[in-house]
């Protein structure tokens, strides 16, 4: 059990990391108001809410539940609505609390609701994936998407703490943790050498045993550079981008094909492949964050990739709308370098040799 401080000019927070989920009721008996609504979806609820809520109620606390359905379709505007409606309908004042029990999407859609509600509410994220664990609930970025497009209306909003169990992974399927795995290779390469020799000596079907570790060096990481740009303001979070230029057009281009770490994963790939060619990384560099992709199941190899697809919508991007691209590369597993633009034309033809250099 650790409490690691996220320390920031207003609204400085702890995250509980290993703690019973039994034992959230105890952190809550003082302050955040009479009612908590808990929010969360029709997979996690039925495994963790009954748990979560007989820690909370009695004493004085009412409870609120709030069940959507599981996944990316559930964060809409719709859905914040009815959140935002059954607080008004349930009484809730500014001294109330939404606690969020699920992944990713269940901390972003509640910490949208939170700091929208008479301005802004008590919130609690209780994340149960991994990729929540080590990187949604962490860092205060929450939202909803549009149907244009992901995460289009949002908040910075910190939460008043973040409470996880470990045990809830025990339940979450092997698809999602290697989502999660794939930000936490993605930490190892832009920040800890620590985290990526870890994972490249474990034997990846004993991995769980190191999750602990993993995830606590993972939220420090991305604690220190929230720290340094809580509001994205001053390009320093923009490491977290690394194999994301890349990672979100496959993920775009090839609809519903890759899950969200899948697509990081061959963004790191390809990335570090542009950063060996631009000269900014050794080889070996590439090969070692491939061989880490291939030992842990995640995809790495652009032969079956619809390249032109990819170049399509790095075109059209609006990102991009003077020609060129900005990219984190990896300069050495653990050192990455912001900032870095290329041209789109050249990013293209440096992508159009990858699968020629799979090796
Ligand atoms: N705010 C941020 O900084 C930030 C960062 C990264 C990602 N995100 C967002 O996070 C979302 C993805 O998060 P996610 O991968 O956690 O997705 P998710 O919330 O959809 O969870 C993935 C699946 O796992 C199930 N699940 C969750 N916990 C479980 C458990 N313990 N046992 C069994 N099943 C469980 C869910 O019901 C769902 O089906 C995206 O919407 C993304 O935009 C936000
Ligand atoms: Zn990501």
């Amino acid at each position: 059990m650790k409490r690691i401080k996220i320390n920031l000019k207003e609204g400085s927070y702890f995250v509980y990391t290993g703690y019973p989920l039994n034992d959230i009721g105890k952190l809550i008996k003082e302050g955040y108001g009479k009612k908590t609504l808990i929010l969360s979806d029709r997979n996690v609820h039925p495994l963790y809410g009954k748990t979560v809520k007989d820690s909370i109620a009695g004493k004085g606390k009412e409870i609120i539940e709030i069940v959507v359905p599981a996944g990316e379709r559930a964060k809409t505007l719709n859905t914040a609505f009815k959140i935002l409606k059954n607080c008004a309908e349930n009484n809730m004042g500014r001294n109330d609390t939404i606690l969020t029990l699920g992944g990713g999407v269940i901390s972003d859609l509640g910490g949208f609701a939170a700091a929208t509600y008479m301005r802004g509410i008590h919130f609690i994220a209780v994340p149960t994936t991994l990729l929540a664990q080590v990187d949604a609930s962490i860092g205060g970025k929450t939202g909803v998407n549009l149907p244009v497009g992901k995460n289009l209306v949002g908040s910075f909003y910190q939460p008043s703490f973040v409470y996880m169990d470990y045990k809830t992974l025990s339940t979450l399927p092997e698809k999602e943790i290697k989502q999660g795995l794939a930000e936490i290779i993605k930490y190892g390469v832009i920040k800890s050498r620590e985290i990526f020799n870890l994972l490249e000596k474990t034997p990846p079907r004993e991995i769980k045993k190191n999750l602990p570790f993993l995830i606590e060096e993972s939220i420090k990481i991305k604690k220190g550079v929230v720290e340094k740009d809580e509001k994205e303001k001053n390009g320093l979070r923009e490491i977290l981008n690394f194999g994301h230029t890349l990672g979100h057009a496959i993920e775009i281009s090839h609809l519903s094909k890759f899950f969200h770490g899948e697509s990081v994963a061959l963004g790191m790939a390809g990335e570090t492949y542009i950063s060996w060619k631009k000269g900014l990384c050794g080889k070996n560099v590439y090969y070692a964050v491939k061989k880490m992709l291939k030992d842990y199941s995640l995809p790495y190899d652009f032969s079956s990739i619809e390249m032109d697809k990819i170049f399509d919508y790095l075109k059209y991007d609006k990102k991009a709308r003077d020609g060129n691209l900005r990219f984190v590369l990896a300069q050495n597993i653990g050192k990455v370098k912001s900032g870095v633009v290329i041209k789109i034309e050249e990013v293209i033809k440096i992508l159009r040799e990858i699968s020629k250099d799979e090796g």
